[in-house]
């Protein structure tokens, strides 16, 4: 599998869910720091997506082509990605984290007989939902997942925490602790 966006919120997630799948999971994501961390949760390849050729980096990466592509990203990120399908393999739309929205040529859909598909929570039926929940329960119970909080804030700092997605630099989730004012806080936030 591969996943974009690896280094944030539902890329980090994708990663650890795909690896407790048994899945073999390439990360694609911009730091260092997004790229280790993908690779904490399981990530068994890392591609930097900023230097160079994307789709030359993911053929050295999946040599055999990938079985699915999840993606969050959007933008130049996904044609490179939908072409190191394997035939007959997924690819899994999920948002437009870049800001815009692909457009992929039909015929590399043709040729390779892929599938595209667009994932969206909300149209999860509610029977399907809790089946997901449970099983979601019962592999944070286990420990199997964890969700990675890559900075925590105090309320009064909600704007830098904002800031930091809407820059792409949150690495997994960023929480606001809501309990305690900044001067109070015992673990700092992390810009
Ligand atoms: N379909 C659904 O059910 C569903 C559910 C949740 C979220 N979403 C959507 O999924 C997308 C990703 O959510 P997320 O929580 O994973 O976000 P995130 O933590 O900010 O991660 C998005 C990743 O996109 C990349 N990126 C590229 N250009 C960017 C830009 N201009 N600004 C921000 N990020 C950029 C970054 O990766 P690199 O630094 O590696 O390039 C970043 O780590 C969002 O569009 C969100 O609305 C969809």
């Amino acid at each position: 599998v591969i996943v974009l966006g690896a280094g944030g919120g539902v890329g980090l997630a994708a990663v650890q869910l795909a690896t407790a799948l048994g899945a073999r999971v390439t990360a694609v994501a911009s730091s260092d720091e997004k790229r280790s961390t993908a690779a904490q949760y399981g990530a068994v390849s890392l591609v930097n997506h900023t230097c160079g050729d994307a789709r030359a980096a993911l053929r050295e990466a999946v040599p055999d082509g990938a079985h699915a592509v999840l993606d969050p990203v959007g933008g130049d990120l996904s044609e490179p990605a939908l072409r190191s399908l394997r035939r007959g393999g997924r690819f899994v739309t999920i948002g437009y984290a870049s800001g815009v929205i692909p457009r992929i040529p039909l015929n590399l859909v043709l040729v390779k007989g892929i599938h595209v598909l667009g994932f969206q929570f909300q149209d999860i039926g509610p029977d399907e939902f809790a089946r997901n929940e449970a099983e979601l329960r019962d592999l944070l119970a286990s420990g199997t997942v964890r969700p990675h909080i890559g900075a925590v804030y105090p309320l009064d700092q909600a704007a830098a925490a904002l800031q930091q997605v809407a820059e792409g630099r949150a690495v997994g989730k960023i929480v606001i602790d809501l309990r305690t004012p900044s001067d109070d806080r015992s673990t700092p936030a992390k810009p």
